[in-house]
């Protein structure tokens, strides 16, 4: 290579690298006004909450309808007006739910039998459903198991189940209803992770882990639909603290007084109200997701500190 050719490549590449610079400089300026805009605004939304979305005439499909919160957001959510569809693979408490929603003469209401951790079953009842009542509008993963025991406790297949049930259920039903949701460009998915998705809990290793990766596949479909601008369909996480359904057994709380266990049904409605204000990621209580994250923040043996000033878990139920 000559002289001359070497002193042109060089110039190419300084220019590019002073260019990237300018670039990075610019941008840079411009994420920080985006930051403050939006502290700004998200401050703007605790004195002045957003109004509420309508859901009455929209078809709600909630899973886990048989029992515990599931069953209180068909109740809740028939009574806004919306159609409640329920899946369940407990077949009596689904029932149970449908008999209320028609003795309360609410909206109609359709109940089907689904081991929604069975991707044929899932795209085989959301055809059913399909046919009898139409498209999804909202779509709420909320079944769930939580076995709790030391890690070294579980047997395979409970480790198993657990992310068949807590994970891979909420990919199946989004397989199966997200691209209709994406041809309209409208639709809302709200996941139930827990508390355990967001720090970790004594005898529930595989659960904590299940609920991790809701939130991280959560976040995921968040940056896909991202990506293009007119994105128009809304995710919703929540991560609630311990509820009095009977999922946790031996709950073990320090401070009972100040941390009480929620109730199911003051549970629901905080998960319908950040459903209907398109909030993405939602604590109950709310405190829970801003301690957390400024915990993390701190070093490990603080962080420690934190978890066992708080020393809240569950009991072994072996
Ligand atoms: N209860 C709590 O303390 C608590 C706290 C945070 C998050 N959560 C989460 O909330 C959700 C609901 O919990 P819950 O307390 O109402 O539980 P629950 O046991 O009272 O009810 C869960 C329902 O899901 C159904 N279900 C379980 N496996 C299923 C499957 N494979 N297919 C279809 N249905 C299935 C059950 O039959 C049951 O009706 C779960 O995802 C749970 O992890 C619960």
């Amino acid at each position: 290579m000559s002289g001359e050719t070497k002193e042109v490549i060089n110039k190419k590449s300084s220019s590019k690298i002073v260019l990237e610079v300018l670039q990075i400089i610019a941008e840079s300026l411009l994420l920080i006004l985006k930051i403050f805009f939006y502290i700004g605004e998200s401050l703007y939304k605790i004195l002045v909450p957003p109004t509420l979305k309508e859901v009455k005439g929209k078809v709600v499909l909630i899973t886990g309808t048989g029992h515990g919160i599931g069953r209180e957001l068909a109740l809740l959510y028939a009574a806004e007006g919306a159609t409640v569809v329920g899946w369940d693979l407990n077949d009596k408490g689904n029932k149970e739910t449908q008999e209320e929603i028609v003795q309360n003469k609410y909206q109609k209401c359709y109940f089907y039998k689904c081991d929604v951790s069975d991707r044929e079953q899932v795209f085989r009842t959301a055809k059913a459903m399909r046919k009898e009542v139409g498209k999804v509008d909202i779509l709420i993963n909320n079944a769930g198991i939580m076995p709790c025991h030391a890690l070294l406790d579980h047997t395979p297949d409970e480790i198993d189940r657990i992310f068949k049930v807590n994970v891979y259920a909420h990919i199946w039903t989004i397989e199966a209803f997200l691209p209709d949701m994406m041809k309209n460009n409208e639709g809302h998915i709200v996941a139930l992770s827990s508390c355990a998705g967001l720090f970790g809990i004594r005898n529930l290793a595989p659960y904590c882990a299940s609920k991790f990766a809701v939130a991280g596949l959560m976040e995921s479909l968040f940056e896909e639909l991202h990506s293009n601008p007119n994105n128009r369909i809304q995710l919703t996480t929540l991560f609630p603290y311990m509820t009095n359904t009977g999922l946790c057994r031996k709950p073990k709380i320090k401070f009972e007084n100040a941390m009480p266990m929620l109730v199911p049904s003051e549970l629901a409605k905080e998960i319908m109200k950040a459903q209907r204000s398109d909030q993405f990621e939602v604590g109950v209580p709310n405190y829970l997701t801003t301690v957390n994250n400024y915990a993390r923040l701190l070093p490990r043996n603080a962080q420690i500190a934190v978890q066992d000033f708080f020393n809240t878990y569950v009991e072994a139920d072996l």
